[in-house]
């Protein structure tokens, strides 16, 4: 039996939580944070903690706290025996000062009350010792089928690509909601364009998967598009954006 304790009561700390209380063979020990309205939704299962002096002993320490905090909070556990890792995928391992550190990195997109099936989903680990990477191994797979090494300067590029995959595309489907709200109409409208979209690019590459008016390169629509809009920065994307899109399809044009 793995017991950890997560420390932060955020988006990625209560589905971790959730994740492993269903796991076989973890015992999840302590939830430790400094918000204590946020630890209660976890204080009938667990025991927690709003004081960072008073960490439970466990095997692994997973740090669940926004990027800034993370060194701050890796300090409390220096005389810890147990692997002590963040969950970042933007940070290095070397913002942890314990020579037993790592990293658990669950790449997808957490939000509370959105539950998700954390089988399928990528865990990146990397620890600075062999025996630290095989303990987040096997923490990882108590949750997940989808397990893998990923070195610092691999993830932070990882994460770099998430953000254009899933930052973005999110920012750009709120664009999207404003556009139809405007005109009254409801952006249940757009949601299986936005399904279809990503189902497709699971069959076809992003570049074969591209349609619209800046890969055919049809200057009318565009042109007609441009004049809809009024927000300057929405203006800024749709010229950046089409034309890029436009540069990569240029040679079929
Ligand atoms: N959400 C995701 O989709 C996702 C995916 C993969 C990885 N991650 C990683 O998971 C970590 C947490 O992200 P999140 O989305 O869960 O963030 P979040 O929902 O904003 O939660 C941030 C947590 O950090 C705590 N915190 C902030 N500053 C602190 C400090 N100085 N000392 C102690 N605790 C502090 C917050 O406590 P208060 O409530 O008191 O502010 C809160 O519990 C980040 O490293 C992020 O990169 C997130």
């Amino acid at each position: 039996m793995l017991s950890i304790v997560i420390l932060g009561t955020g988006n990625l700390a209560k589905h971790l939580f959730d994740a492993f209380l269903k796991a076989e063979d973890v015992h999840v020990a302590q939830v430790v944070g400094r918000n204590k309205e946020a630890l209660s939704q976890f204080s009938e299962q667990c025991s927690v903690s709003n004081d960072f002096g008073t960490i439970a002993d466990a095997d692994v320490y997973l740090i669940a706290v926004k990027d800034d905090a993370i060194a701050e909070v890796a300090s409390h556990l220096l005389t810890k025996k147990g692997v002590v890792a963040h969950t970042s995928g933007a940070i290095g391992l070397e913002v942890i000062q314990t020579d037993n550190k790592g990293v658990f990195y669950p790449l997808q997109t957490f939000t509370k009350g959105k539950p998700v099936s954390f089988q399928s989903i990528p865990i990146c680990v990397e620890a600075e010792s062999k025996q630290s990477l095989e303990l987040l191994r096997t923490l990882a797979r108590s949750i997940s089928e989808n397990v893998h090494h990923i070195d610092s300067e691999q993830r932070k590029k990882l994460h770099l690509a998430a953000v254009f995959v899933n930052n973005f595309t999110n920012y750009l489907y709120g664009i999207g909601e404003s556009i139809c709200l405007d005109e009254g109409l409801t952006f249940d409208l757009l949601k299986p364009l936005i399904l279809e979209t990503a189902e497709k690019v699971q069959h076809l590459t992003p570049k074969e998967a591209q349609t619209g008016p800046a890969r055919r390169n049809d200057s009318e629509s565009m042109e007609a598009h441009l004049e809809l809009l009024n927000d300057e920065q929405h203006i800024t994307l749709y010229k950046l954006l089409s034309q890029a899109i436009k540069k990569r399809h240029e040679e079929e044009l």
